[in-house]
């Protein structure tokens, strides 16, 4: 039977999902997917019909197979069409954090980094999540202070979360001859775990396909052997393309994850 969510409580309404009470477990929340596209830290702002369900789509797809991986996640099912059940929050953690392999996007500004310059080992970034402050990044060696001096053992938790999942989805993503590039993710602490939340869809991360078929990826910089181009993310709408085109880009991610499960 489909979920009346007009007879939920709404607990949390944010840019692309909405949070719903589960009258029948305490511990675990519904997630229900929107159409709302934004950039710029939601200054830019779309509805593309249909977004919802490849989101969904896709979300479902990498969390079950970050699950079946041993990755500690929120997630506990895909219910219905939009619709996923996940272990409630017991606290937020207000921070995003980034992993970068190859410099794309706000780092090449801020950074002066080559395009396509490779990191190896992976690049880890902890964002403050302030909208209108621009999710400002917090110093590293400041960091390591707080975890080495202060016990702050989520931020190392964090980051050895972040890079288990980057090479997991790395891996999977380089079977379909596509890069990922860099991606953002949230935490939160539920059972007293620092566990991954919230989503992961075409606006979580860069995704670009190989520009031949055996791309010589370990070098200092990879972007000749990359297609841009082809991105297959969130940029496309940054960057300001049609919506359909945005919208298509996504059914190929969500295509690709759908295969995820083949994967051994
Ligand atoms: N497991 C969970 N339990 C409870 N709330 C969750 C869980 N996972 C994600 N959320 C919350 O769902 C809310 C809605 O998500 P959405 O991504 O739409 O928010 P947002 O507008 O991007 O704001 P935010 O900057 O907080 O992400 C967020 O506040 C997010 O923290
Ligand atoms: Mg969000």
């Amino acid at each position: 039977m489909a979920i009346d969510f007009n007879a939920l409580r709404k607990l949390n309404e944010g840019k692309t999902k909405i949070i719903y009470a589960n009258p029948d477990d305490l511990k675990s929340v519904y997630m229900l997917f929107k159409d709302d596209i934004t950039a710029g830290d939601g200054v830019k702002h779309d509805i593309i019909q249909g977004k919802a369900f490849v989101d969904w789509q896709t979300n479902r797809d990498i969390f079950e197979y970050l699950n079946r991986k041993g990755v500690c996640t929120h997630y506990i099912s895909a219910p219905q069409e939009r619709v996923c059940l996940v272990k409630k929050l017991d606290r937020k953690i207000d921070i995003e954090v980034v992993t970068r392999r190859v410099a794309a996007g706000s780092i090449l500004k801020w950074g002066d980094m080559p395009e396509g310059k490779r990191f190896d080992p992976l690049v880890t970034q902890y964002h403050y999540k302030d909208d209108p402050l621009h999710d400002p990044m917090l110093d590293q060696s400041y960091v390591n202070f707080m975890v080495n001096n202060k016990g702050a053992t989520e931020y190392s938790e964090m980051r050895k979360i972040n890079d288990q999942v980057f090479e997991i989805l790395e891996e999977a993503f380089a079977n379909f001859q596509i890069q990922l590039i860099d991606f953002k993710l949230e935490y939160g602490i539920i059972d007293g775990k620092v566990t991954l939340i919230d989503e992961i869809t075409g606006g979580s991360f860069r995704l670009w396909p190989y520009a031949n078929e055996e791309p010589k990826l370990n070098q200092e910089n990879v972007l000749s052997e990359l297609n841009p181009a082809g991105r297959l993310d969130k940029d496309n709408y940054r960057m300001g393309e049609d919506l359909d085109m945005v919208q298509s880009k996504f059914a190929v991610i969500a295509e690709i994850t759908g295969k995820f499960k083949d994967l051994p």
